[in-house]
């Protein structure tokens, strides 16, 4: 590959619209764009020779490392077999294998794997199925989303409908079908996390003891609505609108998008309120933060009400790039070192080493709510609105990439970050509020 020119960064601005980005900002020099010439474990190295611990594994995507090795390796032997088939009318080992392998992650609840290729279309894809199974169910009156005060579940027209996200959503409204927004459960909102999944919970139960005949699913992030600022919840919460969902006929969404793949300590969240969900919807970690890939996993009956003489009453959504054969094999390799290396519980330990590290911020007056969940640990800074600009540039300035939330520190680094770099990422946090409170 021919070096990285230096005056990368301009052609970018003049080339390429980012991603969730007011360009002007950057063009100001406000926020700072890097150029990236290559990563290796946790961290990034620019085009100028400086080096960034990936403090967010690359908007939570990354699991094990820029450049692994292992599935490096990997995909080096499925470029030699196969890059991409369509999957209408072919099949191929790489997707059928990943199919088998999470459903059995599930206990093979959720035997039935649909691809798709971001997490959004994973989104738009559950409320399509939910909406449809209630069509081919003999109940099309069933045909209304809720999802929960401050969630977030993507930026497609239906994804976005069902976000609680003024700043992503508003421009928008009047393209939006309206869902209703429960309250959060969010455990900062009273004086227990418990209290605050109960006070959810009933708010849930009122609204579906009126509303269940026209309600066709609930969509939740569960544990961590990681989008409103890492906004963590009991798992009674989970428990609760499981209970009610049965009740009162509901599906049940799980958009475990960000915090599937191990993140919140367990494999998946919702595992942790021992329960299942009748959709599940999977990405970022799904193949290590390697390429675009989705999934929704769904159960038998439900997959039965499509199964017809009539076309069109099966699921006929596609996306060109469903079930990509490089996609499913990154899966499969990061499946692999899950299975290898003990993931989970050495995580358990790496997490332990991380809140000691951060424990000293805890005791900071501006610092409130320190929190964590497995491999996600935040707190909530009392400042001023451009703190989050100031503490990210911060960090950036002593190599390490973390974008607060707002006012919300977070951390979520990849599943191979050792004790040296831990204890840089706990020092810099520790730096960049310093510097970036006024
Ligand atoms: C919970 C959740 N759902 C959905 C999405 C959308 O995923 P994608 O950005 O891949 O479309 C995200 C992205 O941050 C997310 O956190």
């Amino acid at each position: 590959m021919p070096p990285m020119p230096d005056n990368l960064v301009a052609r970018s601005l003049a080339s390429l619209w980012h991603p969730c980005t007011q360009m002007k900002q950057h063009a100001s020099g406000e926020l700072p764009l890097l150029g990236v010439a290559r990563g290796k474990g946790a961290w990034l190295f620019d085009d100028k020779g400086r080096r960034y611990l990936d403090g967010i594994s690359s908007w939570w995507v990354n699991l094990f490392g820029h450049c692994n090795p292992r599935i490096n390796a990997a995909l080096k032997d499925q470029l030699e077999r196969l890059e991409h088939v369509m999957l209408a009318g072919f099949t191929h080992e790489p997707a059928v294998q990943l199919a088998e392998r999470l459903s059995a992650l599930t206990g093979g609840a959720l035997g039935h794997c649909f691809y798709a290729s971001d997490g959004a279309s994973a989104t738009e894809i559950a409320l399509k199925m939910s909406f449809h199974f209630w069509r081919n169910a003999g109940r099309p009156e069933k045909q209304h989303f809720l999802c929960l005060e401050k969630g977030y579940h993507g930026e497609t027209v239906g994804a976005l409908a069902v976000t609680d996200i003024p700043l992503f959503r508003d421009a928008y409204g009047p393209l939006l079908r309206p869902a209703t927004v429960m309250p959060t459960p969010d455990g900062r909102l009273a004086a227990t996390p418990v209290e605050a999944a109960l006070t959810a919970g009933s708010a849930l139960e009122a609204y579906l003891e009126r509303y269940h005949g026209q309600t066709a699913a609930l969509i939740v992030e569960p544990l961590v609505q990681c989008a409103a600022g890492m906004a963590m919840h009991a798992p009674e919460y989970l428990r609760l609108a499981r209970a009610l969902c049965d009740r009162f006929e509901v599906h049940l969404i799980c958009d475990e998008i960000a915090v599937g793949f191990g993140r919140t300590g367990t494999f998946f969240a919702h595992q942790q309120a021992s329960i299942r969900p009748d959709f599940l919807c999977l990405s970022k970690g799904i193949s290590a933060g390697y390429l675009p890939l989705s999934a929704v996993l769904t159960r038998e009956d439900i997959y039965q009400a499509f199964y017809d003489d009539s076309t069109a009453a099966g699921f006929l959504h596609s996306h060109s790039y469903t079930g990509n054969a490089l996609a499913c094999r990154a899966a499969l390799a990061s499946l692999d070192i899950f299975a290898a290396d003990d993931v989970l519980a050495v995580n358990g330990r790496r997490a332990e080493s991380i809140v000691r590290g951060l424990a000293p911020l805890a005791e900071r007056a501006s610092v409130r709510h320190f929190r964590h969940r497995g491999m996600i640990f935040a707190f909530d800074v009392a400042a001023d609105a451009a703190f989050g600009r100031r503490f990210h540039r911060a960090a950036l300035e002593r190599e390490v990439l973390l974008r607060p939330i707002g006012n919300t520190v977070y951390l979520m680094p990849p599943y191979i970050v050792d004790e040296a770099e831990i204890a840089h990422l706990c020092r810099v946090t520790g730096e960049a509020l310093e510097a970036a409170l006024p």
